[in-house]
């Protein structure tokens, strides 16, 4: 029989005031895919444990990325970008457009990153420790994923401050939380639209001289035989920061308040009795940023025991997942020790999250640094989460810094 939770469990107010994890847990043994029909929408299919989540993320011939992969996608948007941006494209095409893109995510980048993340991070945490108070969203975390996209675009030095300016203005914390007001909307989308300007700027002098890019490897893919179009080559340059985004900014922070949550954690991570990718690893499956992944079913499937039918929208709650008891012991402790750390955070299967070896060493350093550098790290005032059910984490984060 299908089970229907009383309650929306894609309440955006749930991820900010609410608790989610009582109410995860309960599905999870009662009900571990039940059919939510709150809210706006026609209702949706919702997975809340590890077995169901494995078996959707993998059968791409059941489940589409097409029609988007989040519960509020626009649908004009959707339209525009499906199958031309890799994230809402099936294979076989999605392993074509993956291959070339990859080639901007090898391990020489990788290393490269480690060093520019240094360079980023050391200054920031530095000049936190100097100042009374920051805003660790604001002044520390928001920063960090703009250094990792004009590291895979081989920005130039001279332009990284205005695209840091730039992402922070079109993906920053909202004034006053729940999504701001309409010129605060405002202001993001003409900075999201000079990022893109940015974009084309690049990708024609690329054009003129190609380097070792991923904006050069998307001029000069093939696709069906053609180039990518300039619409396509910009779509993907976008799906880059997009998908780098808020996800990493919400990993560090959510991170840092675990730490500050966790003292004994905390002084594991000083002493160098955690070891540091391992965790990253933990840090990754607590804070679990991507809250949840959306496919629409291709035809008629059962999914644990539920019968899926042709068309029906199927959400899975990786955060949710992360904490299922069956793979996880003790899911709800922050242990930075864990292993094995079996995570979906970056999803799994053919869309597994490009930009993962990235944003690990992005939180590598950062936990470096913070252990390298600081002593105590203490709240200055309210934490404020933020109101979505896409993006689980925080907007604002006032901390005081005590160097070691
Ligand atoms: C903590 C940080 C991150 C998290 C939690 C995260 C999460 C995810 C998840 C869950 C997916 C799978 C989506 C699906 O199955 O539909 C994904 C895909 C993707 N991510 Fe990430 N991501 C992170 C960082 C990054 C970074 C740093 C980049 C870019 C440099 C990036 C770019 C992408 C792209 C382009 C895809 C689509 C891959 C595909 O469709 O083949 N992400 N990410």
């Amino acid at each position: 029989m299908t089970t229907v939770p009383a309650i929306d469990v894609a309440d955006p107010e749930l991820f900010r005031s609410g608790d989610p994890l009582t109410l995860w847990a309960e599905l999870r043994r009662t009900a571990p895919v039940s059919w939510n029909e709150h809210g706006p929408g026609t209702g949706f299919w919702s997975i809340v444990s590890y077995a169901p989540a494995l078996r959707m993320y993998r059968d791409t011939a059941s489940f589409t990325s097409e029609q988007g992969m989040r519960l509020d996608s626009d649908e004009a948007a959707v339209r525009a970008a499906s199958r031309k941006m890799l994230i809402v494209t099936d294979p076989p095409r999605h392993s074509a457009m993956r291959q070339m893109m990859n080639s901007a995510f090898v391990p020489r980048v990788v290393t490269a990153m480690e060093e520019t993340m240094r360079r980023v991070i050391e200054p920031l945490v530095e000049d936190a420790l100097a100042r009374d108070e920051v805003d660790f969203v604001s002044d520390i975390a928001a920063v960090l994923p703009a250094a990792i996209i004009c590291e895979i675009m081989n920005v130039p030095q001279s332009d990284r401050d205005l695209m840091v300016k730039l992402t922070s203005a079109a993906f920053g914390a909202s004034v006053g939380g729940a999504g701001g007001c309409p010129m605060d909307q405002m202001q993001r989308t003409e900075a999201h639209a000079d990022i893109f300007l940015y974009y084309a700027e690049l990708m024609a002098s690329r054009r003129r001289e190609p380097g070792s890019d991923v904006v050069t490897a998307l001029i000069e893919a093939r696709m069906d035989g053609r180039p990518l179009s300039d619409e396509e080559v910009l779509l993907n340059c976008d799906g880059l920061l997009t998908g780098a985004n808020e996800t990493t900014r919400h990993a560090s922070a959510a991170g840092v308040l675990a730490l500050m949550d966790n003292p004994e954690q905390w002084r594991l991570l000083q002493s160098g009795e955690a070891d540091v990718s391992t965790a990253v690893e933990e840090v990754l499956r607590y804070t679990s940023p991507a809250l949840h992944v959306t496919r629409v079913a291709t035809r008629d499937v059962q999914v644990g025991e539920q019968p899926v039918r042709a068309g029906d929208r199927v959400v899975v709650w990786n955060a949710s997942v992360n904490r299922d008891e069956t793979v996880f012991r003790d899911p709800d402790r922050f242990d930075l020790r864990r292993t094995p750390n079996r995570h979906l955070t970056f999803g799994i299967g053919p869309h597994f999250c490009i930009g993962a070896p990235l944003a690990r060493v992005e939180l590598k350093v950062l936990l470096q640094v913070l252990a390298e550098k600081v002593a105590t790290m203490e709240l200055a005032g309210p934490v404020r989460r933020l109101r979505s059910n896409f993006m689980w984490g925080i907007e604002s984060l006032p901390l005081r810094l005590r160097g070691r």
